[in-house]
């Protein structure tokens, strides 16, 4: 077992029920007052803006509040979820005459239980979570595995979608981008384009679910024929527990095979050094753009001829907007 998949058989063998500091009430805000304190979630209704906040925040501006809540967040993944696990969360809470309300954030679940009961509810969630990975005979059912396949058409728009999720927060400028990130687009574009490669479109699947896509394609340093990768993204809910480096190394793999020569992308030396890529110059590759710099990188793989000279070329729809891997 590769340490990804151990990384993930960790994250997928417990529940993960972790507690925020503190307790959170619901209060409804005043109407036309500005916003004010660390709102944690936020509800508008015809009737009013319900808020939930620390309590010494609401304390502290005043605001009336019954119920008193711990916040439990849920570090599950969705695969787990995709076979009922949230709703037996629920179900087991209810059972146990513990009031709770579900907060869905865009990466997790969120429990709200009264704080008399948090400590109890903690304890339920590690029996759900520990009876979910028994099957009917008693024994423990694996993890599901991170399956590394070729992508076909049909996947396309799960693919862009899971893109715009990936590239929602500028890799470049760690911010939120407005509108749909170019990367989509490109990655659109790439689909349909000449130098498209259907053998280095690759998806990661998880429980059955798309949970991270790589794509390289036929790029050009001089007459030497190189690959071009980029975009990679994985789900925003599942970064940094291996799948990046799976669709790297798939890639790696399956070009050493294909009597590649070498991989040439744009992207961040932190993360790209670890498979061994290299400033593009060291190699005698300049970049498309002389400002990339050690930003595009190139890794040479076994058949790399050397002594190789020339501006990189990527793909043709990389002319359009720049995007990074
Ligand atoms: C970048 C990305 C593809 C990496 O995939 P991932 O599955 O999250 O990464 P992995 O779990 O394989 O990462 C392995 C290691 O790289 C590190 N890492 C991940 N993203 C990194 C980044 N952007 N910069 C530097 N290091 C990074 C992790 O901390 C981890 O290090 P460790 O093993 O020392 O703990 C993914 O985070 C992603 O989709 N990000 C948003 C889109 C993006 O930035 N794409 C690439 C553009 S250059």
């Amino acid at each position: 077992m590769t340490p990804a998949e151990k990384d993930l058989h960790t994250l997928l063998a417990a529940l993960r029920p972790v507690t925020r500091e503190g307790e959170y009430v619901y209060a409804l805000w005043p109407d036309g007052k500005p916003l004010a304190g660390h709102i944690a979630a936020a509800v508008r209704e015809a009737e009013g803006l319900t808020v939930v906040l620390p309590r010494t925040d609401a304390d502290a501006l005043g605001l009336k509040y019954d119920f008193v809540a711990a916040w439990i967040t849920l570090q599950v993944h969705s695969s787990l979820e995709a076979v009922g696990l949230t709703a037996a969360v629920s179900a087991a809470l209810t059972e146990a005459k513990i009031s709770c309300n579900v907060l869905a954030g865009f990466h997790h679940d969120h429990l709200l239980v009264p704080v008399a009961d948090a400590e109890r509810a903690l304890e339920i969630l590690h029996e759900v979570s520990a009876a979910s990975r028994v099957g009917n005979g008693g024994t423990e059912l694996p993890a599901p595995e991170l399956v590394l396949r070729t992508e076909e058409p049909a996947d396309r728009p799960e693919l862009l979608a899971l893109t715009a999720a990936a590239f929602a927060i500028s890799p470049v400028t760690g911010l939120p981008v407005e509108g749909e990130p170019e990367e989509v687009d490109l990655l659109r574009r790439l689909f349909d384009c000449a130098e498209y490669l259907p053998d280095f479109s690759i998806v990661a699947e998880l429980g059955g679910e798309v949970v991270g896509h790589v794509i390289s394609t036929r790029g050009r340093a001089g007459e030497l024929e190189l690959l071009g990768l980029g975009p990679l993204g994985v789900v925003p809910r599942l970064q940094r527990h291996g799948i990046g480096s799976a669709l790297m190394k798939e890639t790696i793999d399956r070009a050493n095979a294909a009597g590649e020569r070498g991989i040439a992308l744009l992207g961040s030396p932190d993360y790209y050094a670890r498979f061994g890529f290299v400033p593009s110059t060291s190699l005698g590759v300049q970049p498309p753009e002389s400002a990339w710099g050690d930003n595009f990188q190139l890794l040479p793989l076994a058949l790399w001829p050397g002594g190789v000279s020339g501006t990189f070329r990527f793909a043709e729809p990389f002319n359009g907007p720049k995007a990074g891997a």
